[in-house]
């Protein structure tokens, strides 16, 4: 039997390995470890609640208005301590957060044989996403296991000098998660308020949009709202202070804008499969929507996610007002270009990524 330690922190990261979690139990020859940070709380617990997941280790890092220093030092130090208790033969870390980062950095420390999921997404700006193009880069220097969601990513890590036979292209779990969360009878009392409206659903919390740039989205959405007598907003607000106190100051009191706390992840993808479209500047958002045939206006310089923008589904607005009004507003007036972007296929997987990952695992270790 091996030990596959299962290593996360924050609630992307939850998502997308639940299902692999799942996957890891029913294997005869494997043994799932499940090591929580806790870098984020609730927005952690919610995940765990709904996949229904057991952590063996939580670490319990989060603090309010915790700094990278702060994530970083808690982590690699806690690290060294579980890893050294349950010393597995693989552990695996996802993407790009500091719990990635942090967890992969005590495994090379300790010469244990790290697994990256979703690796080879790549920005090559260290400044944008900030912090995470400089973690998942360092996860790719330690990592023995590169299971990359597409061939764009698996290229990256290619032409980074990776060996070919490391690498795999699984897809991303994240599609694996949704193929048991939306429903057709789903109901929610906001959704009813939506009824006869065309509901814009955003997203925002990057630190890098933080300060004028998440202002700037935040005025695009206001005059969106007043162009558009037909459109409702509800803003699930991520729970750093920070992205709440913006979004209070510049979106509050507006009647057809609706701000409520972080939804759970069944919640949201079924607030994702109403929506008329989704505003974001989220990683995963990005992947999940063209799986339900929502256009993404995706408020940032750059994405790691071009896959999106090529196939059509994903539209890179940047931060500037006028620039994403005025895109919004195009998909809002015109059914055409509306359609155009609907009608896309996912490219970023078809559910069965965690199969994947596993037998390969099993084959590897
Ligand atoms: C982190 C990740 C980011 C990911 C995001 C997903 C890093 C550096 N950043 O950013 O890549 O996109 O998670 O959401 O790893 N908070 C709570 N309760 C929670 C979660 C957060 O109160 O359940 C508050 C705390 O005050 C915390 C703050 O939010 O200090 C920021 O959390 P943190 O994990 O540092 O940064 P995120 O922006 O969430
Ligand atoms: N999500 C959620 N509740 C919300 C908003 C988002 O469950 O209120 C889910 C969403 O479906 C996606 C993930 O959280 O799977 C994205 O997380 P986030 O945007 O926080 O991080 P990122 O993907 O940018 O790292």
């Amino acid at each position: 039997m091996k030990k596959v330690m299962v290593v996360f922190g924050t609630r992307p990261e939850a998502i997308k390995m639940a299902p692999l979690i799942k996957e890891l139990q029913i294997r005869k020859n494997l043994e799932p470890v499940v090591c929580v940070t806790g870098q984020h709380k609730e927005m952690l617990d919610q995940v765990l609640n709904t996949f229904s997941i057991k952590p063996d280790y939580d670490l319990k890092v989060m603090t309010k208005n915790q700094t990278l220093f702060d994530i970083t030092t808690k982590i690699l130090n806690g690290m060294k301590n579980i890893l050294e208790e349950v010393k597995p033969d693989l552990v695996l870390v996802h993407g790009d957060t500091s719990t990635a980062f942090s967890a992969a950095l005590a495994c090379f420390y300790l010469h244990i044989p790290v697994g990256h999921v979703e690796a080879g997404l790549r920005t090559y700006d260290a400044e944008s996403p900030y912090p995470e193009e400089f973690n998942r880069q360092a996860v790719s220097i330690v990592s023995k296991y590169h299971f990359a969601p597409t061939e764009v990513s698996r290229l990256n890590l290619i032409k980074e000098g990776k060996n070919p036979d490391t690498v795999f292209v699984t897809g991303n779990t994240v599609i694996d998660a949704m193929m048991t969360t939306v429903s057709d009878h789903y109901t929610h009392p906001d959704l009813e308020w939506t009824k006869e409206s065309r509901l814009i659903l955003i997203t925002a919390h990057r630190r890098e949009n933080i300060g004028r740039p998440m202002e700037n989205i935040f005025k695009a959405v206001r005059r969106i709202v007043e162009a558009f007598d037909d459109v409702k907003v509800i803003y699930p607000v991520h729970m750093n202070p920070l992205v709440q106190e913006i979004a209070q100051r510049t979106l509050d009191g507006e009647e057809r804008i609706r701000l409520i706390e972080p939804l759970n992840v069944v919640d949201f993808h079924n607030f994702m499969a109403r929506a008329y479209l989704i505003l974001t500047d989220s990683g995963g958002i990005q992947e999940e929507a063209p799986s339900l045939g929502k256009p993404v206006l995706v408020m940032r310089e750059h994405t790691e996610r071009p896959e999106g923008v090529e196939a059509g589904t994903s539209i890179l607005t940047g931060t500037e007002e006028e620039n994403i009004y005025r895109q919004c507003s195009k998909l809002l007036s015109d059914l055409t270009v509306y359609s155009t972007v609907s009608e896309r296929s996912n490219p970023f997987g078809d559910g069965y990524a965690s199969k994947r990952i596993c037998d390969i695992i099993n084959a590897e270790i």
